[in-house]
């Protein structure tokens, strides 16, 4: 036993009256952001913390981390909550216990670096409504992206935690780039800018105990600030790289309330708790009032939730973080990327390319929103590439990266990928070495304009500054000027009780199909046929709506004027797309139900449909997504090669290209669309 973990009590009493460890390690609570985030696509929602907020702050957790990270995307996205209202609301419960919130320094909230205006502003609102413990990083660990914001949390006398993204080249720590020294000094710069505590942040469970143990050693001799470790789970050795660390001497560890602990997510506390009881780091938790807060979120909160875990898997250990050092999430984002693109054959190859272009891009950390620039160009570059162009659809992220706009990179970035990169680029061909806010214009002056009365107070205008498409849309809804779609309202405990009640009655084939009922509906020539999965089992269903309304209208649509003729050069061919079986259709094609009975002021034709009824090459989507904007109008000129609009598709803009020079002759959606893949965006004749 280390002479950190000796036992200084009879270890036979979970009261928390018991006599306090010599020097009790400090845990801070992250079922409220990291935790929801890591397994229920970060969709908590504030009604759903508050049934435990108060028995949570008795626990005793150094902080809780209720906010940040991608809490305040999805957040005003798909759950229609104001994010600056979750801090207010919940500092009503949380009386005692400060929180915490994860920024991603000069990328705030978001996934690109914000002018210093919008950083500011963000920073203030932040501190005003109530954050204390702002645990900053920065995706490169280029700390020059901390200058502004570091200075604000300075300035409301809040605490800044400094973190180093944990990333590694090789199986275990050390190799030519990230080694001891490396972490050592980003340690030390860290405290050189006043840093108050400095987090390991272990964000793909890569860091082994041994390494964990030599690290914090290193780091604890080297600096004079509290040391903080935040390891998933995901590769299954953060519980042990926690006692590694706790006996290295680490002062904080991050841990989950069980329901919400392990897989992709976090350790969780109480076998902590007991692992520590009676030695001189015992956190002096109750056990018991922990077991009661599991309770609540068991039978209250989770029945809502279960829903979003991935259980396809039975093992909750992802082992290909382990074979490949990279983060679960972006290895399951790859997978969901490639099977949306009908190309998950690919995926071995996408292993391959991946230290490839991570190499070539500067051998960056893969963390938000690196890892996503890393991962999907990779992926673009097995489906794109051919065998004498290398790179041939090249993000915009990326391309932000090669000029410089991240920050500095880890090793230089490949010269000759960064020269194609920044061919045209609208900043400019060379690439900057200063601090990347340097260059950008001040925004919110702009966003002002642009949102105008909408944006009634300053947390509405720096929504809109940073999330310009869905914030406005947030904000239409927030001031009833649209409806919320249903999809976006909260579910009840009964209604989630009640789906999971009829999926185990279909299972076990319980749910009378309505071709038993005594009045069968007749089959109509509209009828769809689609594979269903469940699990390894495939039911087949036809689908015939009642009323005949095309809501399936636009990806048909896309479907079958997908073809162009093979002289066109499409634009960036899906190997999976719908073969050009015929030439460019002149009537809509078979599949798509003519919706000939149907008034069309009963049912209005989707967008989409003009551009469908357009003669000419079409743009397809070559991927799902949502449309940014447009950056051409009908009627507007083209050149091939030419920008008409930007998709967003897995946090990514992509600027697809005009396939053919010509007149856009329609466009087939708006700015703020969700588009399927193959649907026809623009034709240009
Ligand atoms: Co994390």
């Amino acid at each position: 036993m280390s002479e950190h973990t000796v036992l200084n009590m009879t270890p036979m009493n979970y009261s928390p009256d018991r006599p306090a460890a010599a020097n009790p390690v400090k845990v801070m609570d992250l079922t409220l952001r990291d935790g929801h985030q890591s397994l229920f696509a970060t969709r908590g929602r504030t009604e759903d913390m508050i049934p435990v907020a108060e028995l949570m702050d008795e626990v005793g957790f150094w902080a809780v981390e209720t906010w940040g990270g991608a809490t305040f995307d999805t957040m005003h996205r798909f759950l229609n909550e104001d994010p600056w209202e979750r801090i207010r609301t919940l500092k009503r419960y949380f009386k005692k216990t400060p929180f915490s919130m994860l920024l991603r320094a000069q990328n705030l909230v978001g996934y690109r670096n914000y002018a210093d205006d919008v950083a500011k502003a963000f920073m203030d609102r932040a501190c005003e409504n109530g954050m204390d413990v702002f645990r900053t990083f920065d995706a490169l660990n280029d700390y020059r992206n901390f200058q502004t914001v570091v200075p604000k949390i300075k300035e409301y006398g809040k605490h800044f935690q400094g973190c180093i993204c944990y990333t590694m080249t090789q199986p275990r720590l050390g190799g030519e780039v990230y080694n001891l020294d490396y972490y050592v000094n980003k340690a030390k710069d860290l405290e050189a800018m006043g840093a108050d505590s400095i987090c390991v942040k272990d964000m793909a469970g890569l860091i082994a105990p041994y390494d964990a143990y030599e690290l914090v050693k290193a780091l604890k001799a080297a600096t004079g600030i509290p040391i903080h470790l935040h390891s998933h789970f995901t590769s299954g050795m953060s519980p042990m790289s926690h006692l590694k660390a706790i006996e290295a001497g680490v002062d904080i560890i991050d841990t989950c309330m069980t329901p919400y602990a392990y897989r992709t997510a976090h350790a969780a506390i109480e076998p902590l708790v007991m692992t520590l009881l009676g030695t001189n780091r015992d956190t002096g938790f109750d056990i018991h009032k922990l077991a009661e807060i599991n309770v609540i979120l068991e039978k209250e909160v989770l029945p809502k939730y279960k829903h979003l875990l991935d259980d396809s898997k039975v093992s909750i250990i992802d082992i290909n973080v382990l074979l490949h050092q990279t983060p679960g999430g972006m290895l399951s984002n790859l997978v969901n990327q490639l099977r949306e693109m009908d190309a998950l054959d690919k995926i071995d190859e996408v292993y391959k390319e991946l230290p490839k272009v991570r190499k070539d891009l500067g051998q960056i950390p893969l963390v938000t929103p690196t890892s996503q620039i890393v991962g999907i160009q990779t992926v673009n570059n097995v489906l794109f590439d051919t065998p004498d162009e290398r790179y041939k659809m090249i993000t915009g992220q990326v391309k932000d990266l090669c000029y410089g706009l991240y920050g500095k990179t880890a090793v230089p970035i490949n010269p000759d990928v960064q020269k194609k990169a920044l061919k045209g680029y609208d900043r400019g061909e060379e690439p900057i070495t200063c601090r990347p806010a340097e260059v950008l214009e001040p925004e919110l002056e702009k966003a002002k304009e642009e949102i105008g009365d909408l944006a009634v107070d300053m947390d509405d205008l720096v929504l809109y500054a940073i999330y310009p498409v869905t914030g406005k849309k947030f904000l239409q809804w927030k001031y009833g000027k649209e409806e919320p779609p249903a999809e976006v309202q909260p579910t009840s405990l009964e209604t989630a009780l009640a789906k999971e009640e009829l999926i185990k009655q279909a299972r076990k084939g319980e749910v009378v199909p309505k071709s038993k009922l005594a009045e069968q509906p007749e089959k109509t020539e509209n009828t769809r046929t689609f594979n269903v999965f469940i699990d390894d089992e495939v039911i087949e269903v036809s689908v015939d709506e009642v009323g005949g309304s095309p809501v399936l209208n636009y990806i048909q649509a896309g479907g079958a004027i997908a073809p162009a003729p093979a002289a066109a050069p499409a634009a960036p061919a899906v190997p999976a797309g719908p073969a050009p079986a015929a030439p460019k259709p002149a009537a809509p094609a078979p599949a798509a139900p003519a919706p000939a009975e149907a008034p069309k002021a009963a049912a209005p034709a989707p967008a989409p449909a003009a551009a469908a009824d357009a003669e000419g090459t079409p743009l397809t989507a070559p991927m799902p997504g949502m449309i940014v904007k447009y950056a051409k109008e009908v009627g507007d000129s083209v050149e091939k090669g030419e920008t008409v609009l930007i998709l967003e598709a897995m946090k990514m803009e992509n600027a697809l290209p005009a396939p053919v020079s010509g007149t856009i002759k329609a466009i087939g959606f708006s700015s703020g669309d969700s588009v399927a893949k193959n649907a026809v965006l623009a034709v240009i004749g």
